[in-house]
């Protein structure tokens, strides 16, 4: 996967792109990521990239010309139509499907926006509009870093099999259960005795039955999407039977 990312402060990536799984990503070929200063693009000397609103009000607004003339730029240096992102609070909320359909395109052009707002025919470029929550952050950049990162999980070979993006909690639709490693006791806190028990049958259901109870306790409206078995319906019931217990007791 290719990835351009459009910004007036490319200076705030560096420290994402050089760490952990996005370097390696990076060093194994699987990821190029190109940092594409909007302001290199500005139609005047002066390099001016936002301009009053028409009609008044507060803040700047960017302006259209440095971000079509940089996707201009992007699109003559590489042959397929690349897919773009705009990433705004009015965009689609992203999500882990976003980021499997993301990660299948060869070029993906991420566009962070910044000051009060863009310019309406900005919106005209995209392919689509993203948004990593209801909240506004102070520009796209860290919208399109949580894009890039989980995106690139869903990139063959980013991740190695053990632990595949499609092995975890939203590919499943259940969130993770709790895990463990050593030490066996700390701090007066143990690890569950059939972790320990090397059934692994005993162990699977564990964990299954514990996602659950997790999903429930925090997310239930997830269960009500996740494509659940009988057998998942069975711990469901145990579950509920349990906590009754406690609060009986
Ligand atoms: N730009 C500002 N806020 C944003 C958000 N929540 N998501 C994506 N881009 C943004």
């Amino acid at each position: 996967m290719r990835v351009y990312i459009l910004t007036l402060f490319p200076e705030m990536f560096p420290c994402v792109l050089n760490a952990s799984i996005l370097k390696r990503a990076q060093d194994q070929g699987a990821l190029k990521v190109d940092l594409v200063n909007i302001r290199d693009f500005a139609v005047d000397a002066h390099g001016t990239v936002d301009d009053y609103p028409y009609g008044g009000g507060p803040g700047m607004v960017m302006k259209p010309e440095p971000v079509f003339e940089s996707l201009d730029w992007i699109r003559g240096q590489i042959e397929d139509e690349p897919y773009v992102v705009l990433l705004s609070p009015q965009g689609y909320t992203f999500d882990s499907a976003w980021a499997k359909e993301i990660a299948q395109k060869e070029n993906v052009v991420l566009i962070a926006g910044h000051y009060e707002g863009f310019d309406e025919r900005i919106r005209i470029l995209a392919d689509t509009e993203l948004s990593i929550g209801d909240y506004v952050l102070t520009g796209g950049e860290l919208a399109a870093m949580v894009v890039l990162d989980a995106s690139v999980r869903f990139v063959p070979g980013v991740l190695g099999d053990d632990d595949s993006a499609w092995e975890d909690s939203f590919s499943h639709g259940l969130l993770e259960g709790p895990q463990y490693t050593r030490p066996r006791v700390y701090r007066d806190m143990s690890v569950p005795e059939v972790l320990l028990s090397g059934n692994h049958d005993a162990i699977m259901r564990w964990r299954r039955k514990e996602a659950l109870r997790r999903t429930k306790e925090r997310r239930p409206e997830l269960l009500e999407k996740a494509r659940l078995t009988y057998e998942d319906r069975r711990l469901l019931e145990e579950i509920e039977k349990e906590q009754s217990n406690l609060i009986e007791a």
